[in-house]
Protein backbone atom coordinates (compact mmCIF):
# COMPACT_ATOMS: atom_id res chain seq x y z
CA UNK A 1 0.00 0.00 0.00
CA UNK A 2 1.00 3.40 -0.77
CA UNK A 3 0.05 6.85 -1.11
CA UNK A 4 2.96 7.64 -3.54
CA UNK A 5 4.86 5.73 -5.93
CA UNK A 6 8.01 6.99 -7.69
CA UNK A 7 8.34 5.88 -11.20
CA UNK A 8 11.31 7.21 -14.17
CA UNK A 9 12.49 9.30 -10.59
CA UNK A 10 9.05 10.93 -10.61
CA UNK A 11 6.81 11.03 -7.57
CA UNK A 12 3.21 10.78 -8.12
CA UNK A 13 0.58 10.77 -5.99
CA UNK A 14 -2.17 7.59 -5.40
CA UNK A 15 -4.82 10.30 -5.11
CA UNK A 16 -3.54 12.77 -8.49
CA UNK A 17 -2.80 8.95 -10.35
CA UNK A 18 -6.64 7.99 -9.48
CA UNK A 19 -7.75 11.33 -10.34
CA UNK A 20 -6.61 11.37 -13.38
CA UNK A 21 -7.36 7.54 -14.58
CA UNK A 22 -7.81 7.24 -18.35
CA UNK A 23 -9.80 4.01 -18.13
CA UNK A 24 -13.44 3.95 -20.43
CA UNK A 25 -15.19 4.19 -16.75
CA UNK A 26 -13.76 7.46 -15.54
CA UNK A 27 -13.12 9.21 -18.86
CA UNK A 28 -15.43 9.50 -22.03
CA UNK A 29 -14.01 9.24 -25.36
CA UNK A 30 -13.25 12.98 -25.76
CA UNK A 31 -11.72 13.34 -22.43
CA UNK A 32 -14.14 14.41 -20.18
CA UNK A 33 -13.99 13.15 -16.92
CA UNK A 34 -16.96 11.21 -15.70
CA UNK A 35 -16.70 11.48 -11.99
CA UNK A 36 -16.28 14.11 -9.70
CA UNK A 37 -13.30 14.58 -6.17
CA UNK A 38 -15.91 13.27 -3.87
CA UNK A 39 -16.52 9.96 -5.67
CA UNK A 40 -12.92 8.67 -5.16
CA UNK A 41 -12.23 7.25 -2.00
CA UNK A 42 -10.39 9.71 0.20
CA UNK A 43 -7.96 7.23 1.48
CA UNK A 44 -6.67 6.30 -1.93
CA UNK A 45 -3.50 4.37 -2.26
CA UNK A 46 -1.68 1.98 -4.71
CA UNK A 47 -1.99 -1.77 -3.65
CA UNK A 48 -0.61 -2.82 -6.56
CA UNK A 49 1.87 -1.93 -9.67
CA UNK A 50 3.74 -3.39 -12.35
CA UNK A 51 5.34 -2.02 -15.56
CA UNK A 52 4.91 -3.70 -19.15
CA UNK A 53 6.64 -1.67 -21.83
CA UNK A 54 5.57 1.65 -21.79
CA UNK A 55 2.36 0.83 -19.94
CA UNK A 56 1.89 0.89 -16.04
CA UNK A 57 -0.05 -0.94 -14.58
CA UNK A 58 -2.07 -0.12 -10.72
CA UNK A 59 -4.48 -1.02 -9.05
CA UNK A 60 -5.97 0.97 -6.03
CA UNK A 61 -7.50 0.42 -2.82
CA UNK A 62 -9.48 0.16 -1.33
CA UNK A 63 -11.99 -0.71 -4.31
CA UNK A 64 -9.89 -2.12 -6.19
CA UNK A 65 -10.39 0.68 -9.30
CA UNK A 66 -7.47 -0.46 -12.34
CA UNK A 67 -5.48 2.38 -14.50
CA UNK A 68 -3.26 1.82 -17.02
CA UNK A 69 -1.04 4.66 -17.70
CA UNK A 70 1.23 5.67 -20.24
CA UNK A 71 4.48 6.12 -19.04
CA UNK A 72 5.11 8.85 -22.01
CA UNK A 73 1.62 10.33 -20.83
CA UNK A 74 2.71 10.58 -17.34
CA UNK A 75 6.36 12.18 -18.15
CA UNK A 76 4.65 14.92 -20.24
CA UNK A 77 1.47 15.45 -16.62
CA UNK A 78 4.13 15.47 -14.01
CA UNK A 79 3.57 17.78 -11.81
CA UNK A 80 6.99 18.22 -9.48
CA UNK A 81 7.50 21.81 -9.27
CA UNK A 82 6.39 22.67 -12.86
CA UNK A 83 3.81 25.89 -12.60
CA UNK A 84 0.94 25.12 -15.04
CA UNK A 85 0.97 26.16 -18.31
CA UNK A 86 -0.84 29.61 -19.63
CA UNK A 87 -1.16 30.86 -22.97
CA UNK A 88 -2.61 34.24 -21.27
CA UNK A 89 0.84 34.57 -18.91
CA UNK A 90 3.86 36.31 -19.53
CA UNK A 91 6.17 33.29 -19.45
CA UNK A 92 3.96 31.89 -22.48
CA UNK A 93 4.80 35.18 -24.46
CA UNK A 94 8.01 36.66 -26.20
CA UNK A 95 8.42 39.89 -24.68
CA UNK A 96 9.74 43.07 -26.49
CA UNK A 97 10.94 46.35 -24.86
CA UNK A 98 11.76 47.97 -28.19
CA UNK A 99 11.13 47.63 -31.53
CA UNK A 100 14.36 45.83 -32.06
CA UNK A 101 13.35 42.98 -30.02
CA UNK A 102 10.19 42.57 -31.93
CA UNK A 103 12.29 42.23 -34.91
CA UNK A 104 10.55 41.78 -38.26
CA UNK A 105 6.77 42.81 -38.08
CA UNK A 106 4.50 40.02 -38.33
CA UNK A 107 2.90 40.96 -41.09
CA UNK A 108 0.87 39.05 -44.83
CA UNK A 109 -1.52 39.55 -47.33
CA UNK A 110 -4.85 39.04 -47.11
CA UNK A 111 -4.89 36.61 -49.68
CA UNK A 112 -2.25 34.74 -48.89
CA UNK A 113 -3.47 34.75 -45.21
CA UNK A 114 -7.03 33.57 -46.52
CA UNK A 115 -5.12 31.35 -48.99
CA UNK A 116 -3.23 29.23 -46.69
CA UNK A 117 -4.07 27.71 -43.03
CA UNK A 118 -0.25 27.68 -42.35
CA UNK A 119 -0.16 31.41 -43.04
CA UNK A 120 -3.48 31.95 -40.89
CA UNK A 121 -1.28 29.72 -37.97
CA UNK A 122 1.89 31.99 -38.54
CA UNK A 123 -0.47 35.01 -37.72
CA UNK A 124 -2.44 33.27 -35.07
CA UNK A 125 0.97 32.19 -33.47
CA UNK A 126 2.16 36.12 -33.41
CA UNK A 127 -0.95 37.46 -31.93
CA UNK A 128 0.25 34.51 -28.96
CA UNK A 129 3.79 35.23 -29.16
CA UNK A 130 4.34 38.84 -29.71
CA UNK A 131 0.55 40.00 -29.40
CA UNK A 132 -0.23 41.26 -32.80
CA UNK A 133 -0.25 40.83 -36.47
CA UNK A 134 -0.40 43.10 -39.32
CA UNK A 135 -2.48 42.32 -42.61
CA UNK A 136 -2.50 44.15 -45.94
CA UNK A 137 -4.84 44.51 -48.88
CA UNK A 138 -7.93 43.36 -46.77
CA UNK A 139 -10.38 44.68 -49.42
CA UNK A 140 -11.10 48.72 -48.55
CA UNK A 141 -15.08 48.21 -47.76
CA UNK A 142 -16.85 48.75 -44.91
CA UNK A 143 -17.69 45.75 -42.76
CA UNK A 144 -14.48 43.73 -43.45
CA UNK A 145 -13.33 44.10 -40.45
CA UNK A 146 -15.70 41.54 -39.63
CA UNK A 147 -14.81 39.51 -41.98
CA UNK A 148 -11.19 38.95 -40.63
CA UNK A 149 -12.71 38.59 -37.19
CA UNK A 150 -14.93 36.07 -38.19
CA UNK A 151 -11.43 34.05 -39.80
CA UNK A 152 -10.38 33.26 -36.30
CA UNK A 153 -13.59 33.98 -33.74
CA UNK A 154 -16.49 35.71 -33.04
CA UNK A 155 -16.89 39.52 -32.83
CA UNK A 156 -17.75 40.77 -29.65
CA UNK A 157 -20.80 43.22 -29.97
CA UNK A 158 -20.41 46.24 -27.47
CA UNK A 159 -22.15 49.38 -27.16
CA UNK A 160 -20.41 50.80 -29.76
CA UNK A 161 -21.94 48.26 -31.87
CA UNK A 162 -21.08 44.99 -33.64
CA UNK A 163 -17.72 47.09 -35.60
CA UNK A 164 -17.46 50.72 -34.56
CA UNK A 165 -16.45 53.73 -37.40
CA UNK A 166 -13.44 55.71 -36.23
CA UNK A 167 -13.57 59.17 -37.59
CA UNK A 168 -13.99 62.46 -36.07
CA UNK A 169 -18.10 63.10 -35.14
CA UNK A 170 -19.01 66.26 -34.46
CA UNK A 171 -18.99 66.79 -30.71
CA UNK A 172 -17.35 63.30 -29.18
CA UNK A 173 -18.65 61.17 -26.60
CA UNK A 174 -15.37 59.09 -27.11
CA UNK A 175 -12.18 60.98 -27.73
CA UNK A 176 -11.64 58.11 -30.60
CA UNK A 177 -13.98 59.31 -32.24
CA UNK A 178 -12.12 63.14 -32.60
CA UNK A 179 -8.81 64.70 -34.22
CA UNK A 180 -6.80 64.42 -31.17
CA UNK A 181 -4.03 62.51 -30.51
CA UNK A 182 -4.43 59.38 -28.23
CA UNK A 183 -2.08 58.27 -25.65
CA UNK A 184 -1.26 54.55 -25.18
CA UNK A 185 -4.03 52.81 -23.82
CA UNK A 186 -6.14 49.44 -23.61
CA UNK A 187 -9.52 49.62 -24.81
CA UNK A 188 -12.56 49.22 -22.93
CA UNK A 189 -10.53 48.61 -19.42
CA UNK A 190 -14.20 49.54 -18.32
CA UNK A 191 -15.87 46.54 -19.24
CA UNK A 192 -14.90 42.87 -17.24
CA UNK A 193 -14.31 40.86 -19.17
CA UNK A 194 -12.49 43.47 -21.27
CA UNK A 195 -12.66 42.74 -25.31
CA UNK A 196 -9.40 40.70 -25.50
CA UNK A 197 -8.92 41.47 -29.48
CA UNK A 198 -8.95 44.49 -31.23
CA UNK A 199 -9.05 44.99 -34.86
CA UNK A 200 -8.58 48.26 -36.47
CA UNK A 201 -8.79 48.19 -39.93
CA UNK A 202 -7.83 51.62 -42.25
CA UNK A 203 -10.57 52.32 -44.90
CA UNK A 204 -8.92 56.01 -45.81
CA UNK A 205 -5.89 57.63 -44.16
CA UNK A 206 -5.47 60.77 -45.91
CA UNK A 207 -4.79 63.24 -42.72
CA UNK A 208 -1.55 65.22 -42.08
CA UNK A 209 -0.81 62.67 -38.66
CA UNK A 210 -3.28 59.57 -37.52
CA UNK A 211 -0.20 57.54 -37.28
CA UNK A 212 -0.36 54.31 -35.37
CA UNK A 213 1.87 53.30 -32.61
CA UNK A 214 2.00 49.93 -30.58
CA UNK A 215 3.75 48.63 -27.74
CA UNK A 216 4.16 45.55 -25.21
CA UNK A 217 2.70 46.38 -21.90
CA UNK A 218 4.17 43.00 -20.86
CA UNK A 219 7.40 44.08 -21.53
CA UNK A 220 6.68 47.39 -20.05
CA UNK A 221 5.51 46.26 -16.77
CA UNK A 222 8.56 43.35 -16.50
CA UNK A 223 10.56 46.60 -16.68
CA UNK A 224 9.00 47.92 -14.24
CA UNK A 225 9.36 45.36 -11.81
CA UNK A 226 13.02 45.21 -12.45
CA UNK A 227 13.39 48.74 -12.11
CA UNK A 228 10.80 48.93 -9.10
CA UNK A 229 9.37 46.22 -7.28
CA UNK A 230 7.82 47.89 -4.95
CA UNK A 231 6.13 49.98 -7.70
CA UNK A 232 5.33 47.39 -9.68
CA UNK A 233 4.09 45.77 -6.42
CA UNK A 234 1.55 48.82 -6.55
CA UNK A 235 0.51 48.67 -9.36
CA UNK A 236 -0.56 45.26 -9.72
CA UNK A 237 -2.57 45.14 -6.01
CA UNK A 238 -3.82 48.64 -6.19
CA UNK A 239 -8.00 48.39 -7.60
CA UNK A 240 -8.86 51.11 -9.21
CA UNK A 241 -12.07 52.07 -11.58
CA UNK A 242 -12.41 52.99 -14.96
CA UNK A 243 -16.14 54.41 -16.23
CA UNK A 244 -17.01 55.17 -19.23
CA UNK A 245 -20.52 56.62 -19.55
CA UNK A 246 -22.55 58.27 -22.31
CA UNK A 247 -26.06 58.57 -23.11
CA UNK A 248 -27.00 55.04 -23.59
CA UNK A 249 -24.08 53.64 -21.78
CA UNK A 250 -23.21 53.15 -18.23
CA UNK A 251 -19.92 50.96 -17.66
CA UNK A 252 -17.33 50.26 -15.14
CA UNK A 253 -14.94 47.94 -13.93
CA UNK A 254 -12.27 47.58 -11.14
CA UNK A 255 -9.47 45.94 -11.68
CA UNK A 256 -5.50 46.94 -10.39
CA UNK A 257 -3.94 48.37 -13.64
CA UNK A 258 -1.36 45.47 -14.14
CA UNK A 259 -3.09 41.55 -13.50
CA UNK A 260 -1.00 39.31 -11.99
CA UNK A 261 -2.58 35.60 -11.42
CA UNK A 262 -1.62 34.13 -8.27
CA UNK A 263 2.12 32.89 -8.95
CA UNK A 264 2.74 36.23 -9.81
CA UNK A 265 3.15 36.36 -13.53
CA UNK A 266 1.51 39.01 -15.36
CA UNK A 267 -1.57 38.69 -17.78
CA UNK A 268 -3.22 41.86 -18.15
CA UNK A 269 -2.65 44.90 -18.33
CA UNK A 270 -5.14 47.85 -18.06
CA UNK A 271 -4.30 51.68 -19.42
CA UNK A 272 -6.54 53.88 -20.40
CA UNK A 273 -6.23 57.75 -18.94
CA UNK A 274 -9.40 58.68 -20.67
CA UNK A 275 -12.02 56.17 -18.64
CA UNK A 276 -9.35 56.29 -15.10
CA UNK A 277 -11.98 57.56 -12.08
CA UNK A 278 -10.67 59.42 -9.31
CA UNK A 279 -8.44 56.80 -6.76
CA UNK A 280 -9.78 56.13 -3.17
CA UNK A 281 -6.26 56.20 -1.49
CA UNK A 282 -5.94 57.44 1.99
CA UNK A 283 -2.51 60.10 1.43
CA UNK A 284 0.53 57.85 1.93
CA UNK A 285 -0.90 55.23 -0.70
CA UNK A 286 -2.09 57.88 -3.05
CA UNK A 287 1.38 59.46 -2.88
CA UNK A 288 2.73 55.36 -3.76
CA UNK A 289 0.26 55.32 -6.58
CA UNK A 290 0.90 58.21 -8.29
CA UNK A 291 4.34 57.73 -8.63
CA UNK A 292 4.11 54.00 -9.90
CA UNK A 293 1.56 55.16 -12.71
CA UNK A 294 3.92 57.48 -13.78
CA UNK A 295 6.94 55.28 -13.57
CA UNK A 296 5.23 53.07 -15.36
CA UNK A 297 3.67 55.74 -18.07
CA UNK A 298 7.17 56.88 -18.49
CA UNK A 299 8.14 53.46 -19.35
CA UNK A 300 5.47 53.34 -22.11
CA UNK A 301 6.31 56.68 -23.14
CA UNK A 302 9.53 55.52 -23.94
CA UNK A 303 10.29 55.81 -28.27
CA UNK A 304 12.19 53.23 -28.52
CA UNK A 305 9.22 50.53 -26.99
CA UNK A 306 6.95 52.20 -29.90
CA UNK A 307 6.22 50.68 -32.62
CA UNK A 308 5.25 52.69 -35.05
CA UNK A 309 3.34 52.82 -38.31
CA UNK A 310 1.30 54.80 -40.73
CA UNK A 311 -2.43 52.55 -41.37
CA UNK A 312 -2.98 52.77 -45.36
CA UNK A 313 -6.26 51.77 -46.92
CA UNK A 314 -6.51 47.87 -46.74
CA UNK A 315 -4.37 47.61 -43.38
CA UNK A 316 -6.03 45.45 -40.59
CA UNK A 317 -4.12 45.70 -37.69
CA UNK A 318 -5.27 42.94 -35.09
CA UNK A 319 -4.01 42.97 -31.46
CA UNK A 320 -4.13 41.18 -28.02
CA UNK A 321 -5.43 44.51 -26.35
CA UNK A 322 -5.25 42.30 -22.64
CA UNK A 323 -1.24 43.47 -23.47
CA UNK A 324 -0.37 45.38 -26.34
CA UNK A 325 -1.29 49.06 -25.90
CA UNK A 326 -1.95 51.21 -29.35
CA UNK A 327 -1.31 54.68 -29.50
CA UNK A 328 -2.47 57.38 -32.72
CA UNK A 329 -1.13 60.55 -33.68
CA UNK A 330 -3.57 63.82 -33.32
CA UNK A 331 -4.29 64.35 -37.05
CA UNK A 332 -5.55 67.70 -38.53
CA UNK A 333 -9.34 67.66 -39.76
CA UNK A 334 -8.73 69.08 -43.28
CA UNK A 335 -7.48 65.29 -44.10
CA UNK A 336 -9.99 62.46 -43.91
CA UNK A 337 -9.45 59.39 -41.92
CA UNK A 338 -11.59 56.60 -41.32
CA UNK A 339 -11.17 53.12 -39.45
CA UNK A 340 -13.34 50.70 -38.60
CA UNK A 341 -12.62 48.49 -35.48
CA UNK A 342 -14.44 45.92 -33.77
CA UNK A 343 -13.89 43.62 -31.17
CA UNK A 344 -12.92 39.52 -30.56
CA UNK A 345 -11.52 37.30 -28.13
CA UNK A 346 -8.54 35.57 -27.76
CA UNK A 347 -9.87 31.98 -26.78
CA UNK A 348 -11.41 31.80 -29.82
CA UNK A 349 -8.01 32.88 -31.94
CA UNK A 350 -5.74 30.10 -29.62
CA UNK A 351 -8.14 27.44 -30.22
CA UNK A 352 -8.17 27.95 -33.89
CA UNK A 353 -3.88 28.15 -33.61
CA UNK A 354 -4.14 24.81 -32.08
CA UNK A 355 -6.52 23.49 -33.94
CA UNK A 356 -4.33 24.59 -36.95
CA UNK A 357 -1.06 22.96 -35.41
CA UNK A 358 -3.34 19.62 -34.71
C1 LIG B 1 -9.68 53.44 -30.65
C2 LIG B 1 -8.40 54.04 -30.92
C3 LIG B 1 -6.91 54.64 -32.62
C4 LIG B 1 -6.85 55.32 -33.92
O1 LIG B 1 -10.62 53.68 -31.42
O2 LIG B 1 -9.76 52.71 -29.66
O3 LIG B 1 -7.58 54.01 -30.08
O4 LIG B 1 -5.89 55.04 -34.65
N1 LIG B 1 -8.22 54.52 -32.14
O5 LIG B 1 -7.71 56.14 -34.24
ZN1 LIG C 1 -10.60 4.51 -14.16
ZN1 LIG D 1 -8.27 52.53 -28.53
Amino acid sequence: MAREITVDGHRYAAIWLRDNCRCAQCLTPSGQKLFGILDLPADVQVSRESVDGDILDLTFAPDGHRSRFELSWLAAHCTEGRPPFDDRAEDAKTLWGSTAELGVLPEVSWDDYTAASRVRAHCLASLQSVGLFLLHGVPVVEGAVRTVAETFGFVRTTNYGEIFDVRVEPAAANLAYSSLPIAPHTDNPYRDPVPTVQLLHCLTNDAVGGDSGLLDGFAAASALREASPAAFEVLSSTPVTFRYADGTASLSATHPMIGVDPLGRITQIRFNNRSLCPVTLDRAALAEFYAAYRRFAELLARPEAQLAIRLAPGDCLVFDNTRVLHARTGFSESGRRHLQGCYADLDAAFSQLAVLRA
